[in-house]
């Protein structure tokens, strides 16, 4: 998209829209999508599981049936996320002959229709991680994001890691972010809504050590019934190892599969690096009963 070759940074309510997204596709998502009971929307700040998460439920969904599951290997964020959502993605996910769609989001719960999903019986997952392994994900990403780099994207994306950290923690993020906002933000944007009965908040590091209830979890929350056989090879589709083997290329481009693992985090922070995320995280997300788990 031209996004990729001149990024440059947009806005919208007082959002900065960085690449691959613009205002436009932002805006129009917003006022325009009107998603059903049977749509499924995984929302996420990036590098928290977002992927992992999808493949799940796109399992769940399709067990039985093979062809689908396949086909949905080649079906990437560019064409599901709705921010990416000019009209023409829209009406092709609307042909495809799949029953219960499945899209994705980066957008803050403020930038997207949260009261119209609800109304509208679509589901909402929102995975979350914690931060320190979130942050080193997308310093790792950001070294393969395929845009042609410029002062707009060389401020925000520094190709060493130390200036990466001081750049995110002072929430200079150009993608859908405000001035000042980062994580935690995003964080404190879903919470709001995570008893509604539309909403299951997941988190990334019980996804890994309890992978088969979290599974169960997930099926329920989906309305869909699976036997525990079923459930038990959902488990095996979903590993990382399996994922990276069958990915698409633009998966393998983008480092969308890199560990997988819990703290790796901790072969890359300074012991001030992980005191100050902690200070940050600890400041914003006081009040709110989310506990990360960093090992
Ligand atoms: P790492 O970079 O730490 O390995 P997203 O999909 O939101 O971009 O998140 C990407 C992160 O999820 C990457 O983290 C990736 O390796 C991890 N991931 C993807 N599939 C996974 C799986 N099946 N099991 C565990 N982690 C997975």
């Amino acid at each position: 998209t031209s996004q990729f070759k001149s990024p440059q940074i947009t806005e919208w309510r007082g959002y900065r829209i960085g690449p691959p997204f613009c205002a436009s596709s932002v805006q129009w998502q917003f006022n325009n999508w009107r998603p059903t009971e049977k749509d499924v929307l995984v929302a996420s700040y990036p590098k928290t599981g977002t992927t992992w998460l999808t493949n799940i439920v796109r399992n769940i969904i399709y067990f039985d049936h093979i062809e689908i599951l396949e086909m949905l290997k080649s079906v990437t964020p560019i064409h599901t996320y709705i921010e990416g959502g000019t009209p023409m993605n829209f009406e092709l996910m609307q042909k495809l002959p799949w029953n219960r769609k499945i899209w994705g989001t980066h957008l803050p719960a403020k930038l997207v229709n949260m009261k119209r999903l609800k109304e509208n019986g679509c589901k909402v997952l929102y995975i979350i991680r914690n931060p320190n392994d979130q942050l080193l994900s997308w310093f790792k990403m950001s070294k393969t994001f395929p845009f042609n780099h410029n002062k707009v994207t060389d401020q925000f994306y520094p190709t060493e890691w130390n200036s990466f950290f001081e750049t995110f923690v002072n929430g200079m993020q150009p993608l859908l972010s405000k001035e000042g906002e980062w994580y935690p933000d995003h964080i404190l944007s879903y919470y709001p809504y995570r008893n509604d009965d539309n909403v299951l908040f997941v988190v990334f590091e019980n996804l890994k050590t309890n992978t088969k209830e979290e599974i169960g979890r997930i099926a329920e929350f989906l309305g869909v019934q699976r036997t525990e056989e079923e459930i038990n090879h959902i488990v095996q589709l979903s590993s990382f190892k399996s994922m990276k083997e069958s990915a698409a290329r633009f998966y393998e481009e983008l480092k969308f599969f890199r560990e997988g693992e819990v703290a790796d985090w901790k072969n890359h922070f300074t012991v001030a690096q992980s005191e100050l995320m902690d200070e940050k995280f600890n400041e914003k997300l006081s009040r709110i009963d989310i506990k990360f788990i960093y090992e």
